[in-house]
This record gives C-alpha cells, sequence and structure tokens, in this order.
C-alpha cells in the first residue's frame, strides 16, 4: 500500500491526484477546453503556457481536499509521455522538484497505461485481455497477457479516431471537441448517407479512418455545391454508425483470436453511448467479460496516473530525475526511461 502523489500535464488538462492505497482521496483537473475551443483545436505553445500558470493552483487544491501534506508520499508519479513535448516539460518539472525537496523516488508513467488501468477504480482487470484504446491521438488495440506488459496488436494507419469526430464535426458545423455533439446528434438521426466502411485487410486489426473522413468531407461539399440540405443529424448517424463499427468489429476479432477474458475500453471516445451499448449487446453470453471505464475517468486526469504508479512502485520501479518527456513513447517501452 503506497500514498502517491500524481501528475497529468500531456496535453489539455492539468490534473493531480492523491491515492492514498486504494483510496483516491482527490482528482483534481483544470480543463483548458474553453480557450482551446476557439482554435477548433489544442494550440500546443497555449497549453504549456496554461499548464505553468495552473500547476500550482491544483497541486494546493489537491492537498487541501486530500488533507495530506507533501511530506506524507512515497512517491511522486507524472505522466512522462506521449502528448505535446512542452505539456509534459510542465508536469515532469514539478514532479522532479516534489520528489527532489522531498527525497523520494519519481515514478514516469505511460498515458496511455494510466487510460487502460482508470478501468480499476471500477473493476478487476482479467487477464488475458484486450484494451481498446480511443482518443483524440490514439486508435490501438492493446493485449496485455497479465498486470504491466502491453502488446500492441492494432493500431490506425491514419487518422485517430476522435480527430476524425472532431474534424467531421467542424465541416458540420459543431462545436470542438466533436465526439459528444455527434454522439448526440446521432441519437436523433437515420443512417440514411452512404458512407465506406473501411474492409479489415487479412491478417491485421489496424485500422484507417482517412478515407471515412474523406468521404463525409466530399459529401457535404457536394450537398452544399448542389444547394442541397444537409440532415446533420442524419449525417452524423450515418458517419458513427461506421466509425464505431470499425472499432466493435476488430476489437472483437482480435479478442476471439487472442482468446481474451476480458476487453477494457478506454480514452476519451470510450465515452460514446453507442460504442459502450454495442460493446455490451455483441458480448452478451459471449463468455467474454467487458468493462467500461466511468465517464469521469474518459477524460485526462492525473487518478489514471496513480493508479499506474502505484504497480510500478510495488514493482519498485523508479525513474532517474535526469529523465526527459517523450512525446512518442511507446506502451511496450514503458520500461526504457532513457
Ligand atoms: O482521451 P482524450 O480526452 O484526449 C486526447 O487524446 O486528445 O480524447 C478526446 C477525444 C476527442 O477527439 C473527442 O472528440 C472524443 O475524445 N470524444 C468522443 C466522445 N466524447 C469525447 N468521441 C466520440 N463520442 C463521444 N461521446
Amino acid at each position: 500500500m503506497s500514498n502517491i502523489l500524481a501528475i497529468e500535464s500531456s496535453c489539455d488538462e492539468t490534473a493531480v491526484a492523491v491515492l492514498k492505497g486504494d483510496e483516491l482521496l482527490a482528482n483534481v483537473i483544470s480543463s483548458q477546453i474553453d480557450v482551446h475551443r476557439k482554435y477548433g483545436g489544442v494550440m500546443p505553445e497555449i497549453a504549456s503556457r496554461l499548464h505553468v500558470e495552473n500547476i500550482g493552483v491544483c497541486l494546493q487544491e489537491a492537498l487541501k481536499k486530500s488533507k495530506m501534506d507533501l511530506k506524507d508520499f512515497d512517491a511522486f508519479a507524472v505522466t512522462r509521455g506521449p502528448g505535446l513535448v512542452g505539456c509534459l516539460h510542465v508536469g515532469l518539472q514539478a514532479a522532479k522538484t516534489l520528489a527532489l525537496l522531498y527525497d523520494k523516488p519519481l515514478i514516469a508513467v505511460h498515458h496511455l497505461a494510466g487510460h487502460i488501468y482508470a478501468n480499476e477504480y471500477i473493476g478487476e482487470l482479467k487477464f488475458p485481455l484486450l484494451a481498446v484504446v480511443v482518443s483524440g491521438g490514439n486508435t490501438e488495440l492493446v493485449y496485455m497477457p497479465r498486470h504491466m506488459e502491453f502488446e500492441v496488436i492494432g493500431q490506425t494507419r491514419d487518422d485517430a479516431v476522435g480527430e476524425c469526430y472532431d474534424k467531421v464535426a467542424r465541416v458540420l458545423g459543431l462545436p470542438y471537441p466533436g465526439g459528444l455533439p455527434i454522439d448526440q446528434n446521432a441519437k436523433i438521426g437515420k443512417p440514411t448517407y452512404d458512407l465506406p466502411l473501411p474492409l479489415r485487410k487479412e491478417g491485421t486489426y489496424d485500422f484507417s479512418y482517412s478515407g471515412l473522413k474523406t468521404a463525409v468531407i466530399n459529401l457535404v461539399h457536394t450537398l452544399k455545391s448542389r444547394g442541397e440540405e444537409i440532415r446533420v443529424p442524419d449525417m452524423c448517424r450515418s458517419f458513427q454508425d461506421r466509425a464505431i463499427e470499425m472499432i466493435v468489429g476488430h476489437a472483437l476479432k482480435a479478442a476471439g483470436d487472442k482468446g481474451v477474458k476480458e476487453i477494457v475500453l478506454s480514452g476519451g471516445v470510450s465515452a460514446n453511448s453507442y460504442l459502450r451499448q454495442e460493446m455490451e449487446r455483441r458480448l452478451l453470453n459471449s463468455g467474454i467479460e467487458v468493462l467500461l471505464p466511468p465517464l469521469w475517468c474518459t477524460t485526462d486526469n492525473a487518478a489514471m496516473i496513480a493508479k499506474v504508479a502505484s504497480h510500478l512502485y510495488d514493482m519498485n520501479f523508479f525513474a532517474p530525475l535526469d529523465i526527459s518527456p517523450d512525446p512518442n513513447w511507446k506502451i511496450e517501452d514503458y520500461r526504457k526511461l532513457s
């Protein structure tokens, strides 16, 4: 049982969490989404500056909520990558400073491992499992034979699914980030527009979203140039059916081939209502369990970083104080710190 203070700053959320044993005492998140919305996406330079402004406030708030003192922690954990390099630097610098000041170990955590382990807040991870990691920057199928062992067996060859949602939303005039507005519109729409479902190549579980994205953009431009009405809910439903089928289809095939006990969803797109519903429906009576992260855990937070850190603490796996961020860190390489 360890007391961990964890920091997350890989993209546009500054977050600090306190995990005391199994008890999450604080989970403070300062989101920059309203600032980036005006630009239609995350502006890296602005994001880093806001992390610098917010990190101290989030730290104070987490200590106040948890009623813990900085000297009470066994280790300080931080997201080392992947993410935006300037943003990662801010969190890493803060965690290093605390580790140095209080003479406690530093724990470097992989952001996607965090998304997967967020599921431990609601249930048990049952191995072997398949993690479906779907977010604004990632679309990956990760096979885990046991705790803290990761093998990426499928990934996107072009756009991430969340990125595709955001671009489709923009062309339809919906706000950023586009996932939730598309999800809400799809609920009241009908799949009347004919969009392509890319075929899966035999022998691979890779994804491709650029064809689907381009098909929506071209169709919207054609309808506009002909002066025809675009039925936004119907377009959202047609797009969402295809986008989610690609994830569910690949995941179920991979889960069957690998003989997993459980599928866990993770990342921002795992908040999608249709994805959650389809996974549950199609796994019913299959012998494969499904774990859906609580909605508060689908967006970036430091609670998930603390969870991974508690495993790394038990493994005595600590980082040196001269470690740098790794914006492209691969999950399989989470033990490679140089
Ligand atoms: O994991 P996340 O918070 O951070 C990044 O990796 O950027 O994921 C954010 C992504 C965005 O692209 C957003 O549009 C998408 O998750 N998202 C959704 C939903 N809620 C958020 N996508 C589909 N359906 C949703 N309900």
